[in-house]
């Protein structure tokens, strides 16, 4: 016989998406299961996003997450784009009026946002296997999954689907209901994280001819560092030697001397990829984050987004249970959508400034020198760039 939990929302994805919602929503007395596909520790063994805008920050607050955050988290004022080999620093806090990005790994902040349900008797479950949406389009769905040879099933009144891109959420709704839109480039992100001091306080974003590279960290003592590689790369080819002599090769001069460099501690390649699907909504399933979105790490706006769509959907959910409101779920996918396609244009516009592609023509190239010429001569320029990069309001 199959086994069954009642709960009020039933979340697909333990990512930093699904338990952000769960939080939210249990802070209004809502409840609510998370379907987790890995283990605690797989899921908190990826390395990703470590720029969080105002907003994420804020809403980690409201969700009663954000102590260990404001104490390890270091806010930033500004960043700083290389280029020709001259660094030129983006004042956030002035050129926004004030706003600044908090640096906070997003390992840290699952990592929260885990103790934090655990503390509050949240029920995520690990390992569920085989994880399925059913019968969304009625007022009665259910998720069915697997752990062992026992199949399970938790009924609800909504599903949210925030098991990333490769989740089974969205696969679920039939092809004719949604329509996507996609772009794929033609490169990844070869990414190393190691036990040293970053080589400079604020992050640099570097353009090169030999292709971007990208100088991030984690704290005091942990650097995360990028650089731009051919799609057909791996790992394998790529020792630390390797990594830290290109990395250095696209750097401005005395940045490239001032970096102390140490084994990884963890190295991936992510490819870079736009995609938006519409709407994100089908029945009573809604989609968020990555389920939902996938933009190039340039503009780091993935994770920053994600937040938003929670930030919607858990209003709408508390207006739906708390005052019988359905006006929020209705408009979710339009005011998410409105959202996450200015997160769209401004990271394929940072991508497309900072990175080399391949089939560029001279007359691509000349122009793309022109653009960061504009870029760093214009004061309003550089406030669009700035106001984007903290974040635009929910
Ligand atoms: P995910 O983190 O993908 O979580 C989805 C969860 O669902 C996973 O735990 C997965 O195991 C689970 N799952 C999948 N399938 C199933 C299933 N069938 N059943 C049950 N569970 C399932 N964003 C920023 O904002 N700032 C940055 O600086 C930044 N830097 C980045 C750097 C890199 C190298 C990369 C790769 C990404 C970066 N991002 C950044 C993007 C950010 O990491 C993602 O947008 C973010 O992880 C999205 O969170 P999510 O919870 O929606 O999805
Ligand atoms: C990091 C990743 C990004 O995509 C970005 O734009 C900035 C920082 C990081 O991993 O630290």
């Amino acid at each position: 016989m199959t086994e069954s939990i009642r709960t009020q929302v039933g979340i697909i994805g333990g990512g930093p998406s699904g338990l952000l919602l769960s939080q939210l929503l249990h802070l209004w007395g809502i409840d609510s299961v998370v379907l987790e596909k890995h283990s605690r520790d797989y899921v908190l063994g990826r390395i990703r996003a470590g720029v969080l805008e105002h907003s994420f920050a804020e809403l980690m607050r409201e969700a009663q997450v954000g102590a260990r955050m404001d104490r390890e988290g270091q806010i930033h004022e500004g960043f700083f784009i290389a280029h020709g080999g001259v660094r030129h620093r983006i004042d956030l806090e002035k050129l926004t009026g004030g706003k600044t990005v908090m640096v906070y790994g997003q390992t840290e902040l699952t990592r929260d946002l885990y103790e934090a349900r655990d503390r509050l008797g949240g029920l995520v479950i690990e390992n569920a296997a085989d994880v399925r949406p059913h019968d969304v389009e009625t007022a009665h769905p259910y998720i069915s999954y697997r752990q062992g040879d026992e199949t399970l099933r938790v009924d609800c009144d909504f599903v949210v689907g925030c098991d990333g891109y490769h989740g089974v959420s969205r696969q679920s709704i039939p092809k004719d209901r949604i329509q996507t839109f996609e772009k794929i480039y033609p490169f990844g992100w070869l990414g190393v994280l190691s036990r040293t001091p970053p080589v400079s306080a604020e992050l640099i974003y570097a353009t090169h001819e030999r292709g971007f590279a990208l100088c991030s960290l984690r704290s005091a003592t942990l650097s995360r560092y990028y650089v731009q590689v051919p799609l057909t790369d791996s790992t394998d080819a790529w020792s630390d030697e390797r990594f830290f002599d290109e990395l250095r090769c696209r750097l401005p001069p005395e940045v490239a001397t001032a970096m102390i460099t140490g084994p990884s501690i963890e190295k991936s390649i992510a490819p870079l990829r736009s995609f938006v699907v519409e709407p994100m909504r089908y029945g009573n399933l809604f989609l968020a984050g990555d389920a939902a979105h996938i933009v190039p790490p340039t503009g780091a706006r993935g994770l920053n987004t994600a937040a938003s769509d929670i930030y919607y959907l858990y209003h709408a959910l508390v207006d739906h249970y708390t005052g019988g409101d359905d006006s929020g779920l209705e408009s979710y996918s339009s005011r998410a959508l409105a959202r996450v396609w200015k997160g769209q244009r401004f990271s394929w516009w940072m991508t497309k400034l900072l990175h080399r592609f391949p089939d560029d023509s001279a007359y691509d190239q000349s122009l793309q020198h022109t653009e960061l010429d504009y870029l760093f001569s214009s004061e309003r320029a550089l406030a669009s760039l700035a106001e984007n990069y903290v974040g635009l309001p929910f």
